[in-house]
């Protein structure tokens, strides 16, 4: 090309902004788009947060650094394997039902009222005739030392000090007994029946034995849990599982000290293919503790849970974790919630990261709401320290949330202050 000719090009050439700039003007005069302000929508604001974004290669080196409880989520990534990472972050299938339980809050408002005093908030949660200073508990989660070398002392350790409900799950790597201990009080016993009877009924009673006063029967997990991130993230671990986890479910129960000297010859699960309200009947008559149901998405089941005696119940889709149903549990709430009417008290878990998600749940009927990822978010991260942070976090936001909405105790969280988004 010569000279005049690459001169002529250059001056026919356009930058790309006055490129976009003409053909917005372009659409904007079309009748196809008429009545839309594309170019307004060109020159709006960006989101403030652009200014301020939450970068990965600038985490927070210490729990008080953190200005939410998503903080922790990195920090743990650095530091816990790629396989233990993606068992605790993992979803099920397409992962619907775990981005469906954050997306859900977006469908409920808040309707705050003013002109109430909230200079003394009182967060005080009664249940089952027990007291404690929040309404925010600590849901089961298994195998935690798969997090922190403390693993469950330190959860244990972190609910005793801001005097949180926790729920010890079966497959925990400390036993009931240790964790009671470690809590200072009873911790609620998680079951996983199995598919044996005689291995669900050990277990109840050594929880009753040690002092468990209430055990939660999980009833979501049925089949074969397909959790394609975990699965992915492990490929990508190069270290050598086998030298920590044997082969088949033997070495998995070995390892979970609450399955100590029970016969787990036959089982095939620690979840139970063949759990029907029989075995709530059964394990009634074993053990004298309240009897709780975790897992419930329905409000057909929740009349059942009370047809069958259980002492309340927990609205839960497993994080997520146990099928891809796309339905999350702060849409299933209010069904659950007009079907109980006020018989038997409903918590519920999954996807709570925010103070307002906690209030919404309370204000729709809840007696308190159940953490998982967010409380291992700080346990991986920096251990019982972080665990703290997270629940101090989410307790500052709920009191903050609170006395935005008008509402100086739980009893005055009421359904009118929340409405279905149209
Ligand atoms: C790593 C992990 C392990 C879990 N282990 C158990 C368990 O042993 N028993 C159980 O009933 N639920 C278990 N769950 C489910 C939680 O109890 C709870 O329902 C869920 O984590 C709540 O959702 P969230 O993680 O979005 O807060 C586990 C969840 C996670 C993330």
């Amino acid at each position: 090309m010569i000279a005049s000719q690459r001169l002529a090009v250059r001056k026919n050439m356009i930058d790309q902004p006055t490129c976009r700039r003409r053909f917005l003007k372009f659409l904007a005069a079309s009748p196809l788009l008429a009545g839309t302000d594309v170019l307004a929508q060109e020159q709006r604001l960006p989101d403030p947060s652009v200014w301020g974004p939450r970068t990965l290669d600038k985490l927070i080196t210490s729990p008080r650094e953190a200005i939410n409880v998503f903080d922790f989520e990195p920090v743990m990534h650095q530091n816990v394997p790629p396989a233990h990472f993606g068992y605790m972050a993992t979803g099920i299938d397409d992962e619907v039902t775990l981005r469906a339980n954050r997306e859900g809050f977006l469908k409920f408002q808040l309707r705050p009222r003013r002109m109430i005093d909230v200079e003394t908030l009182d967060l005080r949660m009664e249940l089952f005739g027990q007291t404690y200073p929040s309404p925010i508990a600590l849901a089961p989660t298994g195998s935690n030392r798969a997090f922190h070398e403390d693993g469950e002392l330190a959860v244990a350790r972190a609910a005793r000090q801001g005097d949180h409900l926790q729920v010890l799950s079966t497959v925990a790597t400390v036993s009931i007994e240790q964790a009671i201990e470690a809590r200072g009080r009873p911790v609620w016993f998680q079951l996983y029946p199995t598919n044996k009877w005689e291995v669900a009924a050990g277990l109840a009673r050594r929880a009753e034995k040690a002092g468990a006063q209430t055990i939660v029967v999980t009833a979501d997990v049925l089949a074969r849990q397909n959790w394609e991130t975990f699965v992915r993230l492990r490929r990508t671990d190069t270290r050598n599982c086998g030298s920590c986890h044997g082969p088949g479910l033997a070495s998995f129960v070995q390892r979970k000290p609450n399955f100590d000297g029970l016969d787990v010859s036959g089982i095939s699960s620690t979840g139970a293919t063949n759990l029907t309200w029989e075995f709530i009947k059964r394990l009634r008559d074993t053990v004298k503790t309240r009897l709780v149901l975790k897992g419930l998405i329905t409000a057909e089941d929740a009349i059942l849970a009370i047809d069958n005696g259980l002492d309340a119940i927990v609205v839960s889709n497993h994080g997520g974790r146990a099928e891809d149903s796309g339905r999350s549990t702060i849409d299933a709430l209010p069904e659950i919630i007009e079907a109980v009417d006020g018989r038997i008290p409903v918590l519920v878990d999954s996807g709570f990261r925010r103070g307002t998600d906690i209030v919404k749940a309370l204000a729709l009927g809840a007696r308190a709401v159940c953490i998982g990822r967010p409380y291992l978010w700080g346990l991986g991260a920096f251990g019982q320290p972080g665990v703290e942070r997270v629940l101090d976090l989410l307790q500052q936001e709920t009191r903050a949330a609170m006395m935005q909405l008008g509402a100086p105790s739980l009893k005055h969280l009421v359904p009118a202050m929340v409405r279905r988004a149209s």
